[in-house]
């Protein structure tokens, strides 16, 4: 039997669950036509229910005891938007446990414990949908497991995380140091105060294990992806990247399957400047897909903020109060691609010595004779074979920035060769390495 009426328990109303509230009151009666069904907001847990709040709820409503909103045996749905492993953890699981359908926008949670949700999901019934995680306003969820669902997916790169993405072109466009840049995204509101999740890759990471283990039907344990941040890019690099070489530096997620395998990684990357990718500034995200049938596609929108993410969360929360109303929740899956991941072995990931690639590599040498014959000879004896060299004018003292542009070669040469290049007595500093990638 279908339902008249789908009760909410919300968990969380800080940025995107104030969103939220907002959205289902102003769209309310569009909302409800949409699905089938009156949507009533039952129930709010908060951390602090004392604190001055941005919507007007009747009183009685907000809670500090989430416990009571996931046991109440008249709520439907549970969004989740408290965020972090713990307890939005306990939250969901308890929740599930008690047949309540989840929606949530927790990518943390997600990457790390897929297993364990998607695993309880099934064995309850219930559906989980997670438009939020990924992209902030960015349906790509829906056009992934929906709108492309024709396709083998051939490979994934991303720019996920706005706020590196900010600080990246604020470097990129004004010339700006790391610090520099990260200091003006804080002070915008781009940046949280401890930012290392996002600027150290970790937070595009979790976006990428969510949107892989999706695309490629497969549990991609979190601890497999590759992953490195923007924090050693200095404003030369985009400068030398695009002028010597015809390239913009970007924060990539990437995931690829070859030969029975998957690359699933973060790190800056060296970008065609004529890419699509390319053009994407800012805050703003894009998800460039390319799938066998369809080919390149992309998607691009704002990644964050309360309105976006509000915006994905409110249409999860009308896709499943549709399926209670029409009483198919959980009938076909647990969630988005109804009841994948249903490979019966999960694809291995391709450890990251394996990779083949360009490399841009910058480092800081003395200006003496038969150094950079010396860094020739390391990368030649590691089958690394030089592009092009670029010896900029000294900078400190007799040290000068040396750019080299490398052909293909396999990740664990380059890493062998990179580590006794930067013990050569005449190479000062940490070598930076970034890879080069076509972007299809
Ligand atoms: N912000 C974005 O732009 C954005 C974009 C995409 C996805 N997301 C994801 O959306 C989720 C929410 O993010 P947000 O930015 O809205 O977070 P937020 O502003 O920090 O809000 C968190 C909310 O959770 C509540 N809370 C914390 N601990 C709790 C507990 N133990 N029990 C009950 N409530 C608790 C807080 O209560 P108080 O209000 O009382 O402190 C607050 O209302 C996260 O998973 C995040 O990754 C956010």
């Amino acid at each position: 039997m279908g339902k008249s009426t789908i009760r909410i328990g919300l968990l969380g109303m800080g940025t995107v669950g104030t969103g939220v509230v907002r959205l289902l009151t102003a769209h309310r009666a569009d909302l409800e036509r949409k699905a089938g069904a009156k949507l009533e907001l039952a129930r709010v847990a908060v951390k602090d229910a004392s604190k001055p709040r941005d919507v007007d709820l009747p009183k009685g409503m907000i809670t500090e005891d989430a416990v009571s909103v996931l046991r109440d045996p008249s709520i439907d749905l549970i969004v989740e938007l408290i965020g972090g492993l713990m307890p939005a953890r306990m939250y969901v699981m308890e929740a599930i446990k008690a047949k309540k359908h989840i929606v949530t926008a927790n990518k943390a949670l997600l990457a790390e414990h897929w297993a364990e949700i998607v695993g309880a999901a099934r064995a309850n019934g219930v559906e989980v949908y997670f438009e939020g995680a990924v992209g902030g306003g960015i349906p790509i969820i829906q056009s992934l497991s929906e709108g492309l669902a024709a396709n083998r997916i051939e490979a994934i790169f991303g720019i996920v995380n706005g706020t590196s993405n900010y600080i990246l072109t604020r470097m990129d466009k004004d010339g700006k140091t790391f610090p520099e840049a990260l200091k003006e995204a804080q002070k915008k509101g781009y940046a949280e105060a401890d930012p290392a999740l996002d600027v150290g890759g970790g937070d595009a990471a979790h976006k990428l294990t969510v949107l892989t283990s999706l695309a490629f039907e497969t549990t991609v344990p979190f601890a497999s992806v590759h992953v490195e941040g923007i924090e050693d890019l200095t404003p030369q690099d985009f400068v030398w990247a695009r002028e010597e070489f015809g390239y913009v530096v970007k924060l990539l997620a990437i995931a690829k399957q070859e030969e029975g395998k998957l690359e699933v990684r973060v790190h800056p990357a060296l970008l065609p400047e004529t890419h699509l990718l390319a053009d994407v500034d800012g805050a703003y995200n894009a998800i460039y897909v390319v799938g066998d049938a369809v080919g390149a596609t992309m998607f691009y929108g704002l990644g964050a903020g309360q309105m976006p993410t509000a915006s994905a969360v409110v249409s999860d929360i009308l896709y499943v109060a549709r399926s209670i109303a029409y009483d198919v929740a959980g009938r076909a899956g647990w969630g988005p691609f109804g009841d994948i991941p249903h490979t019966p072995v999960n694809l291995p990931v391709r450890p990251m010595e394996e990779l083949t690639c360009r490399y841009y590599l910058r480092l800081s040498a003395m200006d003496q004779p038969g150094v950079l014959s010396a860094i020739a000879k390391i990368l030649a004896d590691h089958r690394v074979s030089i592009a092009a060299v670029v010896q900029k004018e000294r900078s400190k003292g007799d040290k000068v920035p040396v750019v080299i542009l490398t052909y293909e070669a396999l990740e664990k040469d380059m890493q062998e060769a990179r580590r006794q290049i930067e013990s050569l007595p005449a190479v000062k500093g940490k070598i930076v390495l970034l890879r080069v990638e076509r972007g299809e």
